[in-house]
């Protein structure tokens, strides 16, 4: 059974970004892998980084969809984002200064913010889409 498991009510009904959820789900779970397991360890360093540039990149989608058809929570929306994009920058730099490491705290950190956005925020943007 994966840490973080994708479940259809997950699904926003926009295909493009319902396929970059799961990406990042499942960059989740090789993460959480990678800490459990002690030969994982040396993986840990590419994946997070791997995980924070697929998280800036699917933010890009979402905000350039938002723009595109005048969201009107354009600007909520992206503050939600550039709020976690800040946190997870501080993380990396301790992580790469090796002051900080992965820890259960932030996997169920990150799983949760997911969980949430994907549950709220995106699912408020995909229900707006289809009533245009
Ligand atoms: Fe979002």
């Amino acid at each position: 059974m994966p840490y973080f498991l994708w479940s259809p009510e997950l699904s926003i009904g926009i295909k493009e970004i319902d396929l970059q959820h799961k990406s990042l789900i499942q960059a989740v779970n090789a993460l959480y892998d990678a800490f459990q397991s002690e030969e994982g360890e040396r993986d840990l360093s590419w994946i997070i980084h791997f995980l924070a540039n697929y998280t800036v990149e699917h933010f890009a989608t979402e905000e350039a969809l938002m723009e595109r058809i005048g969201y009107p929570r354009f600007n909520e929306h992206l503050r939600l984002h550039e709020e976690l994009l800040q946190q997870v920058g501080a993380f990396l730099a301790k992580f790469n200064a090796g002051t900080a490491g992965i820890s259960e705290d932030l996997l169920e950190f990150l799983k949760q913010w997911l969980l949430v956005h994907i549950g709220s925020e995106d699912k408020t943007l995909a229900k707006h889409v289809r009533g245009l």
